[in-house]
């Protein structure tokens, strides 16, 4: 097969930043994909519907000419946030999930939350008006290992969340562990999860593959290869349970390759060739279009989108350095060859 065309799919889990960043990385996000669910994890967060209707103009401002691209916007769950703040941007349609980060965990989450248990009242409100709860599902704190994060986060926190909650939609993003994907296999509908590129590509020993590289570092951090290949096993499985989300997440060049190097990855540019070449691999490319473009848009009760996109068997040399505010981005996988090139823009 040298051509394969699917359904436009969208990224269930995307970082756009702002401004001049948010400018520069926009349009490799909207040649691809029809919807994004936007992260709110920008400096102060976006706590409030009236800062997430804010920042969907600024996107909207920031598309290029003729996009139809539509950002989903999310919420940043707080210790403060309230039931009704959170129903009030359910009602406008325009904010799809709120996302919840344990204080200290990642890129700019000092203002998550510090005890889940706090958070109830919000959690009730979203469970009964159908809005999807979207969780960075590790625990911080020292004296948990840094690799053991997520599968202690699921026995110490979500069982518990999910017997409070029996029917609050839940989204476990970027999971890294066969326990993430064990764990939302085997319960209810109402738990979902996302998986990056990088997390089908790769295993840990890619951050020290010929000396430290911290363009494959990211949060949660790339896990034993036992556990890329559940990853792998889940994503092409079929389930529905299991969609694409990027966690696309820039940073300056400099700001990666410096002492206490920023945590993400940049596969924005290529996310869909990347997700092929995982697919491909594993013999299943025939279930890529369900995993990009069918179960994200069902879980969230959403219509599947009507155009396609084609890629093409081509191989091509990821870029070294792409355009980005204090000196450029590095993207996944630079200077290494794919297999597979998008080649009909998005329609
Ligand atoms: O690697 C990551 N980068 N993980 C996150 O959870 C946040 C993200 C970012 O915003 O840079
Ligand atoms: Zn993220």
């Amino acid at each position: 097969m040298n051509d394969l065309t699917i359904t436009q799919p969208d990224d269930w889990h995307l970082h756009l930043r702002d401004d001049a960043a948010l400018r520069a990385v926009l349009p490799h996000t909207a040649r691809q994909f029809a919807r994004a669910i936007v992260m709110p994890n920008l400096k102060p967060p976006v706590r409030t519907l009236a800062e997430a209707l804010a920042y969907r103009d600024r996107i909207l401002a920031a598309r290029p000419a003729g996009s139809a691209f539509e950002p989903l916007m999310t919420l940043y769950l707080t210790d403060n946030t309230s039931a009704d703040e959170v129903l009030t941007a359910h009602r406008s349609g325009l904010v799809q999930a709120v996302k919840y980060y344990p204080a200290g965990a990642t890129t700019n989450s000092d203002s998550g939350v510090t005890d889940i248990a706090r958070c109830d009242a919000v959690f009730q409100a979203m469970q009964d008006c159908g809005m999807p709860l979207l969780l960075h599902g590790e625990v911080t704190g020292d004296a948990i290992d840094v690799f053991d994060r997520e599968a202690v986060f699921i026995v110490r926190h979500l069982v518990p969340l999910m017997k409070r909650f029996p029917k609050l939609k839940i989204v476990l993003e970027h999971i890294t562990t066969s326990q993430g994907a064990e764990f939302v296999a085997s319960r209810a509908d109402t738990i979902a999860a996302t998986i990056t590129p990088q997390h089908l590509l790769f295993s840990r020993n890619a951050i020290f593959k010929g000396g430290l590289n911290p363009h494959y570092y990211c949060l949660p951090v790339l896990k034993r290869e036992e556990h890329r290949v559940a990853l792998v096993k889940a994503a092409t499985g079929g389930s529905g349970k299991f969609f694409l989300g990027t966690d696309s997440a820039p940073h300056a060049k400099n700001r990666k390759e410096a002492c206490c190097g920023a945590a993400g990855c940049y596969s924005a540019f290529h996310a869909l060739e990347l997700y092929a070449q995982a697919f491909e691999a594993a013999g299943a490319l025939d279930r890529l279009e369900g995993f990009a473009s069918h179960h994200g848009a069902d879980f969230y009760g959403l219509p599947r989108n009507r155009g396609t996109v084609t890629l093409k068997r081509e191989s091509w040399t990821v870029p070294g350095h792409l355009p980005f505010p204090e000196g450029g981005l590095v993207p996944l996988m630079s200077g290494e060859t794919l297999q597979w090139r998008l080649a009909a823009p998005a329609g």
